[in-house]
This record gives C-alpha cells, sequence and structure tokens, in this order.
C-alpha cells in the first residue's frame, strides 16, 4: 500500500498506479497549538510504501508520523521515499558547534522505516547518513521529455560544475547534443561557459534545485545575452519560492519546468517510472 505525506498527493497516485498498488487513506489533521496528527485508516497487511516530500519541519514530522502509523496498521516492512529531502545542504560542519543537518533529519528517519529511496539529493553523500539501506536515483533523465523533438545544435548546460551530471543525464534521455557548465563569476564578471559557443543553439539549462529562482535566472540571462535561439529552464526540484517563476520567465526562458518532487504549476514529468523501477 502506498501512502502520501501531504506535500506528495500527485507523485504518491502516480506510483500507485505504475505499480498497480493500492493508495491508503490517511488523514492528517492539525491541533489547535498547531501539532500534527496523522491517522492511517486501513488495515496494512505487508510492505507500506510512503512517499513524502520533506519541504518543510512539518512534512518532516508527518513523515515520522506516518511510519510510525503505518507499523501500528500492521506493515511488516515500511519504505520510505523521499521524492525531494530537505535539510539535504548541510552535510559537514563548516564552523565549530555546527549542526550536520542532513545526518540529524536522517537518523530520525531511520528510526521508523526498513528502506529509503531518494530521488537526486543535493548533496551525493546523502546515502551515507542513513543507517538503513538508501538507493539514491537519478531524476534527471525525465527532464528531456518535454523537449522539442529537433532542437537545433542543442546545448546541456548546468548552472555550475557540482550540476553537470545531471545536464549530462538530461542530454543522454535526450540523444543528442553537447554538454557544458557555468563557471561562477568573480569580480563582478558574470557566470560563462567554459569553452561552448551559445549563438544561434537551443539551450537547455539545468540545475538540481530552482529555489528563489536567482540562480537560473542569472544562468538564462547570461545564455540569452550570448544569442542563443531557444532556451529552456528545467530542474528535477522545483521548489520555486514566490516570484521565481516570473523571475525565469523574464530574461527568456522559451519553456520552464521541472519534475513532481515537489507539486507545482510546472511541475511537467513525473520521477514515478523511476522510483517504480528501483522499488
Ligand atoms: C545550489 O547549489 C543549487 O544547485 C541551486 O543552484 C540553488 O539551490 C538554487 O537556488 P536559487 O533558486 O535560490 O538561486
Amino acid at each position: 500500500m502506498i501512502l502520501s505525506g501531504s506535500a506528495s498527493q500527485t507523485l504518491a497516485a502516480r506510483l500507485a498506479d505504475e505499480l498497480d498498488e493500492s493508495l491508503g487513506a490517511t488523514t492528517t489533521k492539525r491541533f489547535p497549538d498547531d501539532e500534527l496528527h496523522v491517522t492511517v485508516t486501513e488495515p496494512i497487511d505487508e510492505r507500506a510504501i510512503i512517499v513524502a516530500s520533506t519541504v518543510s519541519s512539518d512534512a518532516h514530522i508527518e513523515l515520522l508520523q506516518l511510519q510510525d502509523a503505518a507499523r501500528q496498521a500492521g506493515a511488516e516492512e515500511v519504505v520510505t521515499v523521499l521524492p525531494y529531502m530537505g535539510y539535504a545542504r548541510q552535510d559537514q560542519t563548516f564552523e565549530p558547534g555546527e549542526i550536520i543537518s542532513t545526518r540529524a533529519a536522517a537518523r530520525a528517519i531511520s528510526t521508523g522505516t526498513d528502506r529509503v529511496l531518494t530521488v537526486t539529493p543535493h548533496e551525493k553523500n546523502v546515502a551515507s547518513f542513513f543507517d538503513v539501506p538508501t538507493t539514491v536515483i537519478d531524476g534527471a533523465p525525465r527532464l528531456a521529455d518535454p523537449l522539442p523533438a529537433a532542437l537545433t545544435d542543442p546545448l546541456f548546460l548546468s548552472t555550475d560544475a557540482a550540476a553537470a551530471p545531471l545536464a549530462e543525464s538530461v542530454r543522454d534521455a535526450y540523444g543528442a547534443g553537447d554538454c557544458d557548465h557555468l563557471i561562477d563569476a568573480t569580480d563582478g564578471e558574470r557566470p560563462a561557459p567554459t569553452e561552448e559557443s551559445l549563438a544561434g543553439r537551443d539551450v537547455v539549462v539545468v540545475d538540481d534545485i530552482v529555489g528563489t529562482g536567482s540562480t537560473m535566472s542569472g544562468s538564462v540571462a547570461v545564455v540569452a545575452d550570448a544569442e542563443a535561439d531557444r532556451i529552456f529552464a528545467t530542474c528535477v526540484h522545483p521548489v520555486f519560492a514566490t516570484g521565481a517563476l516570473s523571475k525565469i520567465a523574464r530574461v527568456g526562458a522559451e519553456l520552464i519546468y521541472g519534475t513532481d518532487t515537489l507539486e507545482r504549476v510546472i511541475s511537467d514529468v513525473s520521477v514515478a517510472p523511476a522510483i517504480a523501477d528501483a522499488l
């Protein structure tokens, strides 16, 4: 049975479809003091697959309650799918006394599950923080799906070097084109590609996360100024804080989209098939 966190209902339904499993009935109430209260209303015979993006602190607590409720409902195995894992950026200490947030979150999640799957975590070593077997799924190949079949001399450009493997995943799934990444701006300079020329080409700008949209809009602006033809702006995790979409559209992106690891108006492609394969 698939159980869904409040932030992952569409993806949970798609996964249930992919796996031909039932979607369990759950409710999440909020008490007057703001505490969350989850109920799983059906018995679970064997495996419970909980799909919950931990995009907020509340979503974390809701997930821990879902895990506990699944066991209470009879689940023999609890699998936790984190389409988007929150608190996954701080994977080391930079200042004395700083918490490793990723480790703290992973340890808490591990206590209620037999296995974890997560999609394109921001830090690649995230799996090492869980105390249970953890599978990392690459969500980027799905980002090739909405692209037109005939791109002109396509270039798959990541917003920085760290995201370069994602651009390669999209290119490989698309089946043609070059890859490059932007190098960080220094001394008032703008970011620039390492070697590829952009003029007249269709450019697909790729990142793992779009949050405020500053990184993506800055990257799209560089590409537009270099006289690229069509520009596509895409990411695995569309956090898209208020204003991010228009910020990116304003500088010249023709199509802006992400996956359904987070439910947004531009969540045009689903990672459900990739999760189903990994399960
Ligand atoms: C940074 O390391 C990430 O890969 C993204 O580039 C970043 O999270 C995007 O954030 P924002 O949209 O706020 O610029």
